[in-house]
């Protein structure tokens, strides 16, 4: 096990009619500024409930934030924080609206000239606003976790950030709030949470027997209960299960000690960025092509995701982690999220142009080994058509 830091500062406030408790997490009297994102916590009850139990506070909104949130819109957001001096925000969303506040957060007290040198150049978070969350889609872990990914349209760039400091104060959990999601995004749920358990994993053997387990634990659970709750939203425990192992998934737990990839998501973020694809489709796209091409480096990893994930025993090792890549397609496909680049209209002709992106935003050396070159990239994404 490599050496590691683990912090995680997040309170979590799970289960039924856990909103009513913000009125103990925020002091009366605090100017609290609550973002939202297009709508559906207006239509699903989520906000009215929040605007009451923070009816001791004095509260400013801002809605709108989109999904794969824009550096173009949240800086209205900042604009509109500083003008109410605001204290604290309120994310309540998914990991659009929370990444977006944490970039909010980031960007209210950052005293350079360009608010984006907070994630194009990683300059450093010296101070951030607090904040905590509503979260009301199981996905990204943003809720418990402290980075985010946003997106500057004009230059058509979708990138990472992140700062200790930007972990939420809390988050509500209440599984019931996400029962209004439409199938596609209860899919996208399952697979996001399903590939941050992978780019954790599925690296190489790193003498972590416990963070194996528990990274197979979530994987398996996500396999049993992501077909249930889809199938059957508003089945209480499937849901409340699933909603507990996508926080897991990336709250820092199964990656502490362990070498890390992230390649899948590095090029998810450029078909997004270029194509808007959902995150989750670029992932379910792009993971099956990663570990196909990177099948011998994967190996031992793929021989243990075969056995202990998807119960194969049969056969040799070649075969097994060959199967195990076929069923992971397969678990995507079966919950309605295409895995080839051609299902969303994207022909090998685009090839070029996302791998010149990549290297414009300085993706040239991916994975747990940095030996993802950009032509290993590109292989990938021709796997992928
Ligand atoms: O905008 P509204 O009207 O709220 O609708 C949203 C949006 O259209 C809707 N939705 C959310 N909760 C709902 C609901 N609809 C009905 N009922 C509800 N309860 O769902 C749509 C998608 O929302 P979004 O927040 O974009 O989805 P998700 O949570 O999947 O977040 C995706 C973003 O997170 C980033 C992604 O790159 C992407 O930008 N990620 C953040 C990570 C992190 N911070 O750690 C890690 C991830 O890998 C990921 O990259
Ligand atoms: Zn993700």
């Amino acid at each position: 096990m490599q050496n590691f830091t683990y912090q995680n500062p997040t309170k979590i406030l799970f289960g039924k009619d856990r909103i009513a408790d913000l009125a103990k997490e925020i002091p009366a009297g605090q100017r609290v500024l609550i973002t939202y994102g297009g709508g559906s916590v207006l239509k699903n009850g989520t906000l009215v409930e929040v605007r009451a139990a923070l009816s001791h506070a004095v509260v400013t909104e801002f809605g709108g934030i989109e999904p794969n949130p824009s550096f173009e819109n949240l800086m209205g957001a900042v604009k509109l924080a500083r003008e109410t001096r605001t204290e604290f925000i309120l994310a309540v969303g998914g990991g659009s609206v929370i990444d977006g506040t944490k970039f909010i957060a980031a960007a209210i007290p950052f005293s350079g000239e360009d608010a984006w040198d907070l994630v194009i150049r990683k300059a450093p978070v010296k101070e951030a606003v607090p904040f905590g969350t509503v979260l009301t889609l199981p996905a990204t872990g943003s809720e418990m976790n402290s980075g985010a990914v946003i997106t500057r349209k004009s230059i058509g760039a979708k990138l990472a950030f992140g700062s200790p400091l930007l972990f939420p104060r809390f988050s509500v959990l209440d599984p019931t709030k996400t029962y209004s999601l439409p199938p596609r995004q209860i899919a996208n749920g399952v697979v996001d949470a399903f590939v941050h358990t992978m780019e954790q994993y599925l690296t190489y053997p790193a003498d972590a027997p416990l963070q194996d387990r528990f990274s197979e634990g979530i994987l398996r659970t996500l396999i049993e209960v992501g077909p249930i709750t889809l199938q059957h939203p508003e089945q209480y425990e499937a849901r409340a299960t699933f909603v507990w192992s996508a926080t897991l998934a990336l709250n820092g737990l199964i990656g502490a000690g362990v070498p890390q990839d992230w390649a899948t998501h590095m090029i998810g973020h450029e078909l997004t960025a270029k194509f808007g694809l959902d995150h989750a489709q670029s992932l379910a796209v792009v993971l099956p092509a990663m570990l196909t091409e990177r099948f011998e480096a994967k190996r031992a990893k793929l021989v243990q995701y075969a056995e202990r994930v998807w119960d194969l025993r049969e056969g040799d090792d070649q075969t097994r982690a060959t199967q195990a890549i076929e069923r992971t397609r397969t678990f995507f496909e079966s919950l309605g999220v295409k895995t080839r680049l051609q299902d969303y209209g994207i022909q090998a002709a685009d090839i070029p142009n996302l791998v010149e992106a990549l290297e414009a935003h300085g993706m040239r050396a991916l994975g747990e080994k940095r030996d993802v070159t950009l032509d290993v990239s590109r292989r990938v994404l021709e796997r992928a058509l």
